[in-house]
């Protein structure tokens, strides 16, 4: 039995296809016109007609007929000036987002590497499915979104208010160099309860078998599977191609959508061939070492059409030549390197210290890991890629070259052991060596016991869900409103990444609110202090 949570009993007895109706309510909740929303951000009608000493019926006109009329705006917009309201030219138009197509039929999630993270997804999707287990830590499914001001009480589940996939029309494929099905990659990673989470489910869980990856150990040392595709680069390319066709055409999907949930591949440092199409076409097809094989799968999802995210640090779709790539075949894409344990706790500590302006000289990070992505980044040259996606973090939100007197030395090392003994549970210790008035020395310690596949899940969840919702929604190239998810959010190279998760969750509910014409919350509230205000 599929759970459908806080979803009206009208909409089930209606009959209608849930992600229909859904569209239908959230758009009839939300449709304001411009002039009203001018109008609310003043206190409303009376409290607008006083401010402009004007009788209450000529507002009314205006929000009846959606329009302030030209004479009226730029009084307005000085008005606002005065009272903190920030008023632009745009805020009199009304706004044309992209039309979104909804959401109808089948969304295939193709998943490279099916390990601890693609096979407890997997299983976790399934279980929210038969109401046996609930989403937690997934947005789309459990998270809402405020509209308006604080006073309109309006905060609809996000996936009640953006058209998202349903989990029932979800299907999973895989490839593997591991010819392990789901199941037995459940089974073997450890992850979750087998009587209670795998068992229960076995059979759908055997029925995912990975189909044969592109593969070589030069690019991940620690691995090697006897399922894996043979020839040249460009021939495994064409291999990859054929496969996302035939999952499409055999499952009756109508989308696709294609995320990196393999093991992190050595360091590779972006080159001439990553440049453009034809250095990288040129470099594929002479089997260059500079073409890892992650870039395969991207350059493959992108010549089909198909949305890409990489969930772990290696280079692969972040280089020029793809991203350009993505931009015109009208592809979102996003990565890199999920946002799970320690990073997600520096995210949300290191912007406590520079709001508060409190220094820091050092931060040790180190953590013990027994899965196999910890045996993986046991070689240097995969951590060497996951180091760079962990260090990178710091810089960015304490802005050193601004607080060189905070930040400007600042020790940062982190660690990660391979100890097989605690399997998938992770522990992380941080030591923060910090300063504060008069430069008196101070300390914080963490010790974060998590589970690293139970982070992850969730966040692979959304991640699919909001790009096919993006390539619905008529967006392309980089998604830098998903950075939330990741270590290392992919960015315009005319720009540093926003590292900071609350900056990165308002970047990500501006964005929604952006694609279905409703206002963007500033957080400046001016308005619920004036004293004349009427609301
Ligand atoms: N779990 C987390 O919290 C977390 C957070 C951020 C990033 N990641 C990254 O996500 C990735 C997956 O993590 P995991 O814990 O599931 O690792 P895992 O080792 O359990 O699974 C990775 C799978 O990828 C397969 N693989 C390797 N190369 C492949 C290729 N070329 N094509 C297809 N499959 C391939 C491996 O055989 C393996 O089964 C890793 O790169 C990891 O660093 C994980």
């Amino acid at each position: 039995m599929p759970v459908f949570y806080n979803i009206p009993r009208s909409v089930f007895r209606a009959g209608l296809h849930i992600n229909e109706k859904l569209v239908r309510i959230s758009t009839m909740e939300q449709k304001t016109n411009a002039a009203e929303r001018i109008i609310r951000r003043f206190g409303g009608q009376s409290a607008l007609a006083a401010l402009l000493g004007k009788r209450q019926s000529t507002i009314e006109h205006w929000a009846r007929t959606g329009r302030v009329p030209a004479q009226w705006q730029v009084p307005l917009m000085s008005l606002g000036r005065q009272r903190g309201v920030i008023l632009e030219a745009k805020d009199f138009v009304e706004p044309k987002p992209n039309p979104i197509q909804p959401a109808e039929g089948r969304l295939g999630i193709l998943l490279v590497g099916l390990g601890a993270v693609a096979s407890t997804f997997i299983s976790g999707v399934e279980h929210a499915r038969r109401g046996s287990g609930r989403p937690v830590g997934s947005l789309t499914q459990m998270g809402t979104i405020r509209l308006g001001k604080r006073t309109e009480n309006r905060s609809p589940l996000i996936r009640e208010f953006v058209p998202l996939a349903n989990l029932d029309d979800i299907v999973f494929g895989a490839w593997d160099p591991f010819p392990d099905n789901a199941y037995e990659a459940a089974v073997k990673c450890g992850v979750l309860d087998r009587h209670k989470h795998i068992e229960p489910i076995a059979d759908f869980l055997k029925s995912i078998e990975p189909m044969p990856a592109a593969f070589d150990q030069h690019y991940v040392k620690r691995l090697n599977g006897p399922n894996v595709k043979r020839g040249t680069k460009r021939e495994q390319t064409e291999q990859i191609r054929a496969d996302i066709r035939h999952f499409k055409s055999a499952n009756e999907c109508d989308r696709l959508v294609m995320a990196w949930c393999a093991s992190t591949e050595i360091y590779i440092a972006e080159g001439p061939s990553h440049l453009t199409l034809e250095s990288f076409e040129t470099a594929l097809d002479a089997n260059d070492e500079t073409i890892a094989l992650s870039m395969l799968y991207a350059y493959a999802a992108l010549m089909e059409g198909i949305p890409f995210a990489n969930g772990a640090p290696n280079l692969t779709a972040d280089i020029p030549a793809l991203v350009k790539l993505a931009t015109d075949q009208g592809v979102p894409i996003c990565g890199k390197d999920f946002k799970t344990g320690q990073t997600l706790i520096k995210t949300v500590l290191a912007p406590m210290l520079k709001a508060r302006m409190l220094g820091l000289n050092g931060w040790y990070s180190t953590n013990i890991l027994g899965n196999r992505d910890g045996e993986v980044l046991d070689d240097p040259e995969s951590f060497k890629t996951k180091e760079e996606s962990k260090l990178g973090v710091l810089e960015d939100i304490l802005q050193p070259q601004l607080y060189p007197e905070l930040y400007g030395d600042v020790y940062h090392k982190v660690r990660i052991n391979y100890y097989p003994p605690r399997g998938d549970d992770k522990e992380g210790w941080d030591n923060l060596d910090i300063f504060g008035w008069l430069g008196y020395p101070m300390q914080i310690k963490i010790n974060f016991l998590c589970r690293d596949s139970i982070l992850a899940a969730p966040l692979l969840l959304d991640v699919a869900l909001f790009l096919d919702l993006a390539k619905r929604a008529g967006m392309k190239g980089i998604q830098e409103w998903l950075s939330f998810y990741f270590k290392s959010p992919q960015h315009a190279a005319t720009v540093y990444p926003e590292q900071d998760v609350f900056i990165q969750q308002t970047k990500l509910k501006n964005t929604l609110r952006w694609m279905v014409g409703e206002d963007q919350i500033t957080h400046l509230g001016r308005e619920y202090y004036q004293d004349d205000q009427e609301e």
